[in-house]
């Protein structure tokens, strides 16, 4: 081969994923080995960094102390604080700072982390980001992270007022999902978390829809503790973005059911994140969109009648006036046009559990869309005028 200057050199490089979600019950029980698991299945060395979310430091820090200790395994705890305000660089960096420290190797003791969404993402970043890239160990802790980031291979943390504009693609090797986390968790996470498997329901799972009509306000009273039910609704979402998922990691195709209730949501969340759940934006979203397809015929008014009594029941919101400002759901949506590189690829219902994706939504339409859920939610409407936003 000559060496001279003029020629180009092509790199090609494959790299083969896998990552692993079980269902691990007990997981805090000294006599239980999984959270201390190791990708290559031994139990490694070294001190481990356990990434703490702080509302968790009260229920259940020192029973994590106490199996640490238990099992002679040395650990530092550092604790991040969940709520989309703090998923900021500055906890990424406290967590870099604190591998740094504790001497993480690039593969015998990852980090476990431990918490709701926004501590998944941060530590998820962190530990792409500490020497490259090292794996790491999710135990999702709320509704929302055990059944839609669990599953992700996407970490993040927020930036300039914009969702997840920092982040990477990096799927922890292990999550582990003990239900019994949801037992402390307050019942409006728990509804936000519905919010979610509610979006799956709609866009492509039927099954899944009927269960939470018929089911949905037993499983957010007993915060999905009953085995049977929130088993198999977990256990539906779970499957059902792993399908979406397994194919897509890296979101090369742009046309995503899984984005249903995330195309009019993210800025609006953003700009009322002090008082909108992730959770609620998408079911609010996943309602206008509902109106939209019924406008254009994709959707019967039973549907959407049945659609406002499930979200009712499981206690989501199906109105906030951010549904009727025509302007920034607009902008909203031209923002999510940039994320799809250019095109609206708008997931929308084509009946309960089925979809399909359009690219010609106009203001008008938004505006006239955004006046019809103010009517056909007029009771929650008013509720809100007395209440407040
Ligand atoms: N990576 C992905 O692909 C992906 C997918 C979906 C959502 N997300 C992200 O997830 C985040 C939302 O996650 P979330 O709803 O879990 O929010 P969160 O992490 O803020 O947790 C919600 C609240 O519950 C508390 N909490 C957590 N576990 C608890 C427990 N067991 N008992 C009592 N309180 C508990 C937290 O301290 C917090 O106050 C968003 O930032 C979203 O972007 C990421
Ligand atoms: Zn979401």
């Amino acid at each position: 081969m000559s060496k001279t200057l003029d020629q180009k050199w092509e790199v090609r490089s494959t790299l083969d994923v896998s990552y692993e979600i079980r269902i691990a019950p007990d997981l805090l029980n000294p006599e239980n080995p999984t959270l201390l698991e190791l990708p290559d299945g031994g139990t490694g060395s070294g001190e481990r960094v356990v990434v703490l979310d702080h509302n968790l430091v009260g229920f259940y820090g020192s029973r994590i102390d106490a199996y640490f200790r238990a099992r002679a395994v040395p650990h530092r705890t550092v604790v991040v604080s969940g709520g989309e305000q703090n998923k900021t660089m500055g906890q990424v960096f406290q967590i870099v700072s604190a591998l740094n420290s504790a001497g993480t190797l690039r593969v015998g003791n990852p980090p476990i982390a431990i918490g709701g969404g926004v501590a998944l993402d941060i530590v998820g970043l962190a530990a792409s980001l500490y020497r490259r890239g090292i794996p790491h160990t999710r135990i999702p802790t709320t509704l929302l992270s055990l059944v839609d980031v669990s599953v992700a291979a996407k970490t993040g943390v927020n930036f300039q007022g914009y969702r997840n504009r920092i982040g990477s693609y990096s799927p922890p090797p292990l999550t582990l999902v003990d239900l019994s986390f949801l037992g402390t968790v307050p019942h409006r996470q728990i509804s936000n978390g519905a919010g979610e498997i509610l979006k799956l329901g709609l866009i492509k799972d039927a099954t899944l829809f009927e269960l939470l009509e018929a089911d949905g306000p037993e499983l957010v009273n007993n915060r999905f503790q009953h085995p049977q039910t929130a088993r198999q609704a977990i256990g539906l979402a779970i499957a059902d973005m792993i399908e979406e998922l397994r194919d897509n990691l890296w979101e090369k195709d742009l046309r995503r059911v899984v984005d249903y209730g995330h195309s009019f949501s993210p800025l609006v969340e953003m700009r009322h994140v002090h008082d909108m759940l992730h959770g609620e934006a998408v079911t609010l979203d996943c309602i206008f969109s509902a109106v939209i397809a019924l406008r254009r015929g994709h959707l019967g008014h039973g549907d959407l009648r049945r659609i406002l009594h499930t979200a009712r029941g499981l206690r989501l919101p199906v109105w906030h006036s951010a549904f009727g400002n025509a302007e920034l759901l607009w902008q909203a949506l031209s923002d999510t046009v940039r994320h799809r590189n250019g095109s609206q690829n708008l997931p929308l219902m084509a009946g309960i559990g089925r979809s399909l994706f359009i690219n010609d939504l106009t203001f008008d339409e938004v505006a006239t869309a955004a006046e019809h859920m103010r009517q056909v939610t007029a009771a929650d409407v008013r509720l809100e005028a007395v209440v407040g936003p």
